[in-house]
């Protein structure tokens, strides 16, 4: 048996991945009370939304009015996907940005606009301001295994890829199964080598759960020696440039398996299913609901 770390942290995701491929458009004052209320479940770092195009993204259109109006609580992440993301994120005294591109080239032309190549280039000087800024920056790696346009992404691609943002000096890499098509081999695989020649770098797994295979994963990634997961409160989530994407790994349920293997996360279980319950009726089609509560509920 391998040795299981003593604590965890959980990045909540819910209040931007969560909430951000919603077609219908969730008040403010209840995106803020949904953050508010997972605050208090003691989950101490969490994205809150993101400075994208509002015609893109809908939903995120409120996000100066997010970060303005929260308490900061921790390490608060806001996603910006350019320059003009981040200035307007520095604007509402964001100081913790999180850039996001994929591996595969399609699904980047489909997400921002840019082929991975050239969302690269203008992402260098972008982060290279931010850095000397003094600023945490998260660099998101979608489709890290598969892509829903091109298929299963090369171990070696992503690895490259997240070098080129460990030579810009970021400060965490957060890794994304972007369509939950990933397995505990393919998870532990690519941890494993990521945590070997990236050491210095905070490293954050990022899982869907299209087929239910997300806490498996996490097990994995565990095992690969990695103690940062995001999650979403419910189990919302998903990127609307995804095709297939479904929410991410619901936090009660990663928060209720740690917990019960001995992995402290601080986070209260049942204040996170309330915090859920906030947004839940206002989510349209089907919700994923985190298997904790499904259990609960019996
Ligand atoms: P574009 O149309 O190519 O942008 O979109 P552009 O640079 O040509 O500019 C066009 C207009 O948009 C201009 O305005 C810009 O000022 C404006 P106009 O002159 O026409 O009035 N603009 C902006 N406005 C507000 N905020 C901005 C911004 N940038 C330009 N930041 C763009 C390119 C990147 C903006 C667009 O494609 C976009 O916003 N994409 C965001 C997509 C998105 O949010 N995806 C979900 C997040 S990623 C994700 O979920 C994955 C993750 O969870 C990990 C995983 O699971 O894989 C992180
Ligand atoms: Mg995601």
């Amino acid at each position: 048996m391998f040795s299981l770390p003593n604590n965890a942290t959980i990045i909540e995701v819910g209040p931007r991945d969560g909430l951000q491929n919603e077609k219908n458009l969730i008040e403010t004052n209840v995106k803020l009370n949904f953050i508010k209320c997972l605050q208090d479940a003691g989950i101490i770092e969490m994205e809150l939304t993101s400075f994208v195009s509002p015609k893109w993204v809908p939903q995120m259109a409120d996000a100066e009015k997010i970060v303005k109006n929260i308490t900061k609580v921790g390490r608060q992440f806001v996603l910006a996907p350019n320059a003009t993301g981040v200035e307007r994120a520095m604007e509402n005294g964001a100081d913790a940005i999180a850039v996001f591109v994929g591996v595969s080239h399609t699904f980047n032309k489909k997400n921002i606009n840019k082929n991975t190549d050239e969302a690269m280039d203008s992402l260098a000087p972008v982060v290279a301001k931010l850095k000397e800024q003094g600023k945490f920056v998260r660099a998101c790696i979608s489709t890290a295994f598969y892509c829903p346009y091109e298929g299963k992404i090369e171990v070696e691609d992503t690895i490259s890829l997240c070098k080129v943002f460990a030579s810009w000096g970021v400060d965490e890499l957060s890794v994304a199964d972007t369509i939950g098509m990933a397995n505990p081999v393919e998870s532990y695989t690519l941890f494993k080598r990521l945590k070997e020649e990236l050491p210095n770098l905070l490293l954050t797994a990022h899982f869907h759960d299209t087929r239910k295979m997300a806490l498996a994963n996490i097990y994995a990634a565990l095992q690969a020696g990695v103690d940062r997961f995001d999650t979403s409160a419910g189990g919302l989530g998903g990127c609307p440039f995804a095709k297939g994407a479904t929410g991410n790994v619901a936090t009660e349920d990663v928060v209720h398996m740690l917990e019960s293997i001995g992995v402290h996360t601080g986070i209260d279980v049942e204040k996170v299913c309330e915090a859920a319950k906030i947004v839940e009726p206002l989510i349209s089609g089907t919700i994923d609901s985190g298997q904790f509560r499904l259990f609960k509920q019996k």
